[in-house]
């Protein structure tokens, strides 16, 4: 941990401390001798990696961790931690590739490493190499992005980290890669490379008594082009910078604004992270939809044509979590098992719904009837700003799992999420029924065909 003035506050009370840096060691006795390694920007700008030489352990604060908690104190059920390792990674370590990717090559130099012992889960040391290599694997394909959104903030303001890491995680879904910068640490030319190379850029508004990142937001402004992309979020600080005069700067440059300024006026909720992921995935959708458009008409004619002829029904998924709801029109839906009564779905791994359609989440499967499914169609097609009511001048009851149904539904099943499997650009979602009722007995589901296979 670095000692900084805010770890004497911590303690109120005095006690003895060096001041270390890189490549320092320090003999704590016994053949304890520490090794120090700056492993900048994991979460915290001036993150330290300290290494026991005697134990070969390495403590890393934030990086590789997990929000996970068991009875083992280590990684001894890989199967068990493997999806938590991955989450953490792409909300908090993902923004910051480029940096771990250097960290991981100062941790090569000193020697074998037995245990890495971080801040939050189990002490990795059963699938060491394993979970390392799918560090460095990830942050190779990160930092090896064509198209990169940056993301500013002044990291210790207000809730700027998590409201940017729901940003960074919204980014991450559309494919497109991340990176994350200190406006308060980073210096005014590592701003401007990133801002010159980034398409899009993603700005939370910095206290306006913070002289170093009000100047840093200025040299922002005066590398940005008229091809980029940009955001604007407030961090609920106590004395944010106000975001118009900057939003009027930027749009004066040209540039697209890629989600409508997030303002942010009170403690923010769940519902206030899922906002700033969709935003996240707004900007990163705007950047991916020329390339996308392109690689679709690349395909073969016959081929999606025969593609096409797989037909489907038409389904609406409704799911409420917390106090977030959220709805999409699907057509990839199949029946999948008899025991237990299940199905599976394909969900676009950037579509807002994904994150409320986790393992063990609950949702309603409403099917569409023929002849009478084409309002509800349009209105969940409708494209919303991030944040908006999906169900406004649309009637529904609420089933027992807590999710919408839909009451001109043909019928509906409640169901839960089992397991997923990652398919390319979409996770199939294997889905087991609960309950579920047919409104009209004699009604039939209306059915999706195609004539290319390239689109729903
Ligand atoms: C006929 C039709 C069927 C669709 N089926 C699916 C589907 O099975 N899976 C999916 O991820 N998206 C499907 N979509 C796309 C989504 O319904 C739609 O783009 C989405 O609701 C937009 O949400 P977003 O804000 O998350 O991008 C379908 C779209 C249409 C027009």
């Amino acid at each position: 941990m670095p000692l900084s003035l805010d770890a004497i506050n911590l303690t109120h009370d005095p006690f003895s401390k060096r001041i270390v840096k890189s490549g320092d060691r320090v003999d704590l006795g016994q053949g304890h001798e520490m090794e120090f390694v700056s492993a900048p920007n994991l979460h915290w700008p001036d993150t330290i990696f300290s290494f026991d030489h005697r134990t070969q352990t390495l403590f890393t604060c934030d990086a590789f961790g997990m929000h996970y908690c068991s009875d083992s104190t280590f990684d001894d059920n890989l199967e068990a931690i493997e999806a938590d390792f991955r989450f953490y990674y792409d909300c908090l370590m993902g923004p910051n590739a480029r940096s771990l990717l250097n960290a991981m090559k100062k941790m090569g130099d000193l020697g074998k490493i037995k245990i890495i012992a971080n801040g939050h889960g189990p002490l990795l040391y059963h699938n060491l190499d394993i979970l390392r290599e799918c560090y460095h694997n990830w942050s190779q394909k990160q930092a090896k992005a064509e198209t990169v959104v940056a993301v500013f903030c002044a990291t210790d303001y207000g809730y700027s980290d998590r409201l940017a890491a729901a940003i960074c995680q919204g980014v991450q879904k559309t494919g497109v890669g991340v990176e994350i910068m200190d406006l308060t640490t980073a210096d005014s030319q590592e701003i401007q490379e990133l801002a010159h190379r980034a398409a899009g850029i993603v700005i939370g508004m910095p206290p306006s008594a913070n002289v170093a990142a009000q100047a840093a937001v200025s040299s922002l402004l005066a590398v940005t082009k008229d091809k980029q992309s940009i955001g604007l979020f407030e961090c609920y600080g106590n004395d944010d910078e106000p975001i118009d005069p900057l939003r009027r700067k930027f749009i004066d440059l040209g540039v697209k604004e890629a989600f409508p300024a997030v303002r942010i006026k009170e403690t923010p909720t769940a519902a206030t992270y899922q906002l700033l992921e969709e935003a996240g995935t707004d900007i990163g959708q705007l950047l991916v939809r020329e390339r996308n458009i392109k690689q679709i008409k690349a395909l073969d004619v016959n081929m999606e044509k025969a593609l096409g002829r797989i037909s489907s029904g038409l389904y609406i998924i409704t799911t409420k979590k917390s106090d977030i709801n959220g709805a999409m029109l699907a057509s990839w839906v199949a029946q999948a098992s008899l025991q237990p009564l299940g199905f599976t779905v394909a969900v676009a791994k950037d579509r807002a719904i994904d994150s409320l359609m986790q393992e063990g989440d609950s949702f309603v499967l409403n099917v569409l009837e023929e002849g009478n499914y084409q309002e509800i169609k349009k209105h969940f097609l409708k494209r919303l700003y991030p944040g908006a009511d999906r169900f406004a001048g649309v009637k529904t009851q609420t089933a027992n799992n807590g999710c919408p149904i839909l009451t001109d539904a043909l019928a509906y099943m409640e169901c839960e999420v089992v397991s997923s499997i990652e398919c390319s650009d979409h996770w199939i979602l294997y889905c087991t029924v609960k309950d579920g009722r047919v409104s009209k007995p004699n009604g039939l589901t209306a059915v999706r065909h195609r004539k290319v296979g390239n689109y729903y």
